[in-house]
């Protein structure tokens, strides 16, 4: 296989495997919006999606399997490019594109592992009081942190869904793929999301820690914590 073959099977893979997470990732942040309507929206609407999104099945051949793969192909890509000596400047959305992936890429394992594989192995869920405890513990800058990854991720779907279908050869309307029509709904999106984190750590209304849930507990815990003394001590 020459060498463009590969590219070309790469970039196909990296669309595929993209547009399948999508799935997950859609309802993923739809559900950090919901968080602007406090405990019973977020919780309600993650119980609702929980249903569909953490079934054996859907886990393994909707998040984990292309998630695996577009991490690894994106890394050969990237190691690719870099080896042919390919080091131009792309378009501003490319580079967004990019440096969002990069992000992503630099703390997704992390993530994963803390929100889901660590409730998993402790059978605990992580719900809307468990969030608001980890930007209470840890301070401002989680919160941030959340924003930065909430916005990345929006954006990087949606830019990623504009080359994934043009990749399987379909062209969406130029009204939406460029401009107002593709910035207006991104825009929007990225900050309700940020309007959503901002909400689950409290600054907008009081949270009480009575809603921390055990998930919390094993964090304090695990930080030689006691998040009852913790909460009254805050
Ligand atoms: C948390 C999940 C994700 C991570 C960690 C991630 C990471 C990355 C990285 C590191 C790159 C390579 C950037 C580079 O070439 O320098 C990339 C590219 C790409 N991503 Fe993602 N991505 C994620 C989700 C998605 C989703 C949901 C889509 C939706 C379709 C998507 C579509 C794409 C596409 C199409 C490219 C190729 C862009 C190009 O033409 O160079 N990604 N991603």
């Amino acid at each position: 296989m020459t060498a463009a073959e590969t590219e070309r099977r790469l970039i196909r893979i990296q669309a595929a495997s993209g547009l399948t997470f999508s799935l997950f990732l859609v309802l993923h942040l739809l559900s950090t919006m919901f968080a602007s309507g406090g405990e019973e929206s977020f919780d309600g609407f993650r119980e609702g999606a929980r249903a569909f999104y953490q079934t054996a099945l859907f886990e393994i051949v909707v998040v984990a399997i292309p998630l695996l793969t577009h991490l690894c192909v994106s890394v050969a890509r990237i190691v690719r490019r870099r080896r042919a000596g390919r080091n131009g400047k792309p378009a501003l959305r490319l580079r967004l594109h990019r440096w969002s992936g990069w992000f992503l890429l630099a703390v997704i394992l992390g993530h994963v592992g803390a929100t889901r594989i660590a409730p998993l192995a402790t059978d605990t869920q992580v719900g809307f009081g468990d969030l608001n405890f980890t930007t209470v513990f840890f301070g401002v800058g989680f919160a941030i942190y959340y924003m930065v990854l909430g916005v990345c991720g929006t954006y990087h779907m949606a830019n990623g869904l504009t080359i994934a279908a043009s990749v399987f050869g379909f062209r969406p309307p130029k009204a939406l793929r460029m401009g107002p029509g593709f910035w207006v709904p991104v825009g929007a999106a990225a900050i309700a999301v940020v309007i959503g984190v901002a909400s689950f750590s409290g600054w907008f209304f009081e949270i009480d820690p009575a809603s921390w849930g055990s998930s919390s507990e094993l964090l304090a815990d695990f930080y030689g914590s006691d998040l009852e003394s913790f909460a009254k001590d805050r």
